[in-house]
């Protein structure tokens, strides 16, 4: 090769096939996956006429609309390995491709879990030993998406065998052609944002188990995810854990602070309630379409937390056409102003600012901005810097 500072083109093209498809795995998950997972609510008694009748509420109630777009089997599918070795579903689930075809067929993608140990969390089988022969049978019955529990792995590998464990699935994944998002759960060990990206992951939890209640949304949300943010872009993306948006005895307002910043993390936003099942006010909370342009926004960037005082929290999250989304958290028992400093959120001079969850414009600020938040809720605000 001679000297020179730039590559003559075969050379490019060989190091373009030589290097990892980052660019694939961008175009992949591009803004955070959305979509719904049937663990959070149904647990182990999920089934196929669960999947459908999710597939079937997510196409015709707005939700497919606004950008949801895979419908996730989480854990307890599995039946056995036939002689082949090839995973079979279990009764619950008689057959997995045409469950897959009828979700294809209402203009959604189809995503399966399995685990790098032998078993999975609920105790099916898992992949270990089947990686390339597993990555095959999804995508022969069609699937999109496949989540990874470390679960078992554990009794099998050292934690330091993770990113190993991972990368093994991930080319297995690449291997077999199909677009398959790529994600992982081990709950946040080893710092798995440094090397998830690198293995192939589309996104990776950053967390323990998510739980329909306040205090695990405050715990998972407030306190794990500022300072992951360089770790998140188009492609890969922090997962402080799915939805709990409708369910458990969550508030409107509750949940309107857990979408609100589940949206600032740029996190995947996948429903874990009952699609066909939800009050018009939940169904609201899932597609309130200004909302969610907040976490799809194109940049990609993820928010961090500007202030914490006692109950309030401001996050902000830059957006692509130079606007802040900045969120005012109130997560104390009684409602309180909050105010947040524009100059500090990097808003110079005279702002508009709206209000996204009503969609009302608020009017033109300049370096203040004080608004009253009930009892843990949340306001999400739009701020657009004056020409
Ligand atoms: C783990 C994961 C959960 C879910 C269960 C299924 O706990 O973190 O999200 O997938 O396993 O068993």
């Amino acid at each position: 090769m001679k000297a020179l500072g730039f590559a003559t083109p075969s050379i490019l093209l060989l190091s373009l096939i030589a290097t990892p498809p980052v660019w694939a795995q961008a175009r992949l998950a591009a803004t955070p996956p959305m979509g719904w997972n049937s663990w959070n609510l149904f647990g182990c008694s999920v089934t196929d006429a669960v999947v459908r009748t999710a597939a079937d509420a997510m196409a015709s109630n707005g939700m497919g609309k606004v950008g949801y777009k895979y419908v996730n089997i989480d854990d307890c599918w599995q039946g056995h390995r036939n002689e082949k070795g090839d995973i079979e579903s279990n009764e619950r689930f008689p057959d997995m491709k045409a469950l897959a075809d009828y979700v294809h067929g209402k203009g959604l993608k189809i995503g399966i879990y399995s685990s790098p140990g032998p078993k999975t969390c609920a105790g099916y089988e898992g992949s270990y030993q089947h990686e390339e022969q597993d990555a095959e049978r999804y995508a022969s019955w069609g699937f999109d998406y496949l989540k990874y529990d470390w679960c078992s792995a554990r009794s099998v590998y050292k934690s330091t065998d993770m990113p190993a464990a991972y990368k093994k699935m991930g080319d297995a994944l690449k291997a077999t052609k199909r677009p398959i998002v790529f994600s992982l759960c081990q709950y946040g060990h080893n710092s798995v944002w440094e090397w998830g990206a690198s293995v192939g992951g589309n996104l990776w939890r950053t967390t323990t188990d998510i739980q329909a209640n306040y205090n695990s949304i405050l715990a998972l949300g407030f306190a794990e995810q500022d300072g992951l943010e360089r770790y998140a872009g188009p492609g890969h993306w922090n997962d402080p854990d799915m939805l709990e948006v409708g369910n458990g005895k969550l508030s409107l307002d509750e949940n309107r602070l857990h979408m609100t910043l589940w949206c600032l993390l740029a996190a995947p936003l996948l429903a874990g309630n009952d699609l066909s099942n939800m009050k018009p006010e939940i169904l609201a909370i899932l597609t309130n379409r200004e909302v969610i342009a907040v976490d799809q926004d194109p940049l990609g960037v993820q928010g961090h937390r500007l202030v914490q005082e006692g109950p309030i929290d401001i996050w902000v999250k830059k957006l692509k056409d130079d606007s802040e989304a900045i969120g005012l958290f109130n997560k104390g028992e009684s409602a309180t102003p909050i105010t947040v400093d524009l100059v500090a959120a990097g808003i110079l001079g005279t702002a508009t600012i709206r209000d996204l969850w009503v969609h009302q414009d608020l009017g033109t600020f300049s370096r203040i901005f004080t608004a009253m938040v009930p009892r843990r809720s949340a306001m999400l605000l739009k701020v657009q810097q004056s020409r």
